[in-house]
């Protein structure tokens, strides 16, 4: 009998296919593509490995007619885009990773249960909760604080569902007699959402309910939404997706990883030397996106002063092109830090583009490679990632495997 895998729908491009690939590679198994490209057939399997790639692979529905867990955990989405599933849609953050491909890259570097990932620009969260659904641990870190809080939440609210939907008619409460004035900014007035906040003992609670205020407020600057209509609606949809991770938990008897999440600077990590057995990581596009600009309103709501929190982050530091050195300078540091923690003969993936300044490309790609290549890394692997999408200004990215030698 042959024994067929079947991609998922949603596989369209040839990385996707490349890294499909190099999946079924990285757990030894031996495949032919079939004829309509959407099938393999796997030649070298036996009822142990069918298992691990039911519970693990990334880009596949079925293999011999069972589906696998990722083909179930997506479906547990209260979004229309189908890479919004389980908490990954909690807050509007610009530049997300594919929560797939970082599924399949935690695959293709060899990392098992109880092995620990590090994503030094943690952003939105996205390495921490695929990690978690791995049962992989993950160190998270990210200096912007509205990073570190809704990756907090994504990963940790879990642990306290019950709590957190004890308080959903008290924090409903507490928001509409802050907002008495309908349509008018929140924040001058959010002295009762305030007080609520403080009364909550467990941080993590604390943590989701200040999250569902910022959700509002953004959904209110950039929509033009009536705040306390957004703030009920995505509050409900927070904790159904809380509940949904719950249940996949449940139903697959997944045994999730630890995630530590830090508001630190990738320019010099609290880790111990070769303490960290991969790295999955995005750092800014060199001078692509002002994150300090872009997610002001929120800074702002969290108490930070923008001028002195922009010193801390890469990419947005001095103007014109001295902003590239600074970012040249800056990303010289990080990834130092990337080669000391990390232990040897593992690897570390970067994931990078490079932007426009003047209407000429800054080459960050060629530049990482150059660097990386000098400290101790071997590039292994080298995958452009075209970048879909109407009204987006770069065309592509690429993802960068090395591996780091002794
Ligand atoms: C391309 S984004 C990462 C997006 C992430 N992969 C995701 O899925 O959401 C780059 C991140 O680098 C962070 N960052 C900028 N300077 C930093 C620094 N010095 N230390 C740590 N993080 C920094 C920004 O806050 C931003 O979240």
């Amino acid at each position: 009998m042959i024994t067929k895998a079947k991609l998922i729908d949603n596989v369209q491009f040839i990385y996707e296919l490349a890294l499909a690939q190099m999946e079924l590679r990285s757990f030894g198994i031996e495949y032919k593509i079939l004829n309509n490209l959407r099938e393999f057939e796997l030649l070298n399997l036996n009822f142990e490995k069918e298992n691990m790639l039911v519970k693990r692979l990334a880009y596949f529905k079925t293999i011999n007619s069972k589906v696998t867990d990722y083909y179930k955990i997506i479906k547990y989405n209260v979004t229309k885009s189908v890479n919004q599933y389980l908490t990954h849609w909690i807050y509007p953050y610009k530049g997300k990773f594919h929560p797939q491909m970082i599924r399949a890259l935690l695959n293709i570097i060899g990392l098992n249960r109880g092995d620990t990932v590090l994503d030094p620009f943690i952003g939105s969260g996205t390495t921490a909760v695929e990690a978690q659904l791995l049962g992989i641990n993950c160190i998270g870190i990210d200096v912007s604080p509205l990073c570190v809080l809704q990756s907090k939440v994504k990963v940790e609210s879990i642990y306290v569902l019950d709590k957190i939907k004890a308080l959903r008619n008290d924090a409903i409460r507490a928001f509409s007699s802050s907002n008495s004035g309908g349509l008018s900014l929140f924040l001058e007035e959010s002295a009762d959402y305030n007080g609520f906040l403080e009364s909550i003992d467990d941080e993590r609670v604390k943590n989701f309910y200040l999250l569902a205020k910022l959700v509002a407020l953004s959904d209110q600057v950039r929509r033009s939404r009536k705040i306390l209509d957004s703030f009920i609606k995505n509050l409900d949809l927070m904790i159904k997706s809380v509940e949904y991770y719950a249940k996949v938990v449940r139903e697959l008897d997944l045994k999730l990883g630890m995630v530590k999440i830090m508001r630190c600077d990738a320019r010099s990590l609290p880790l111990k030397d070769e303490s960290v057995d991969g790295i999955i990581t995005s750092p800014p596009y060199s001078i692509a996106l002002d994150y300090v600009k872009n997610d002001a309103h929120a800074l702002k709501a969290l108490g930070y002063d923008l001028e002195k929190i922009r010193e801390e982050f890469i990419g947005v530091r001095g103007t014109g092109s001295r902003r590239i050195e600074l970012y040249n300078k800056d990303m010289i540091k990080c990834l130092n830090e990337m080669y000391r923690v990390l232990k040897p003969n593992r690897y570390c993936v970067i994931i990078l583009g490079n932007a426009t300044y003047q209407g000429r490309e800054i080459k960050t790609v060629e530049f990482v490679i150059d660097y990386c290549q000098k400290i101790g890394f071997k590039l292994v692997n080298n995958i452009d990632k075209i970048i879909y999408g109407l009204y987006n200004v770069m065309q592509k990215e690429n993802i960068l495997i090395f591996r780091k030698v002794e």
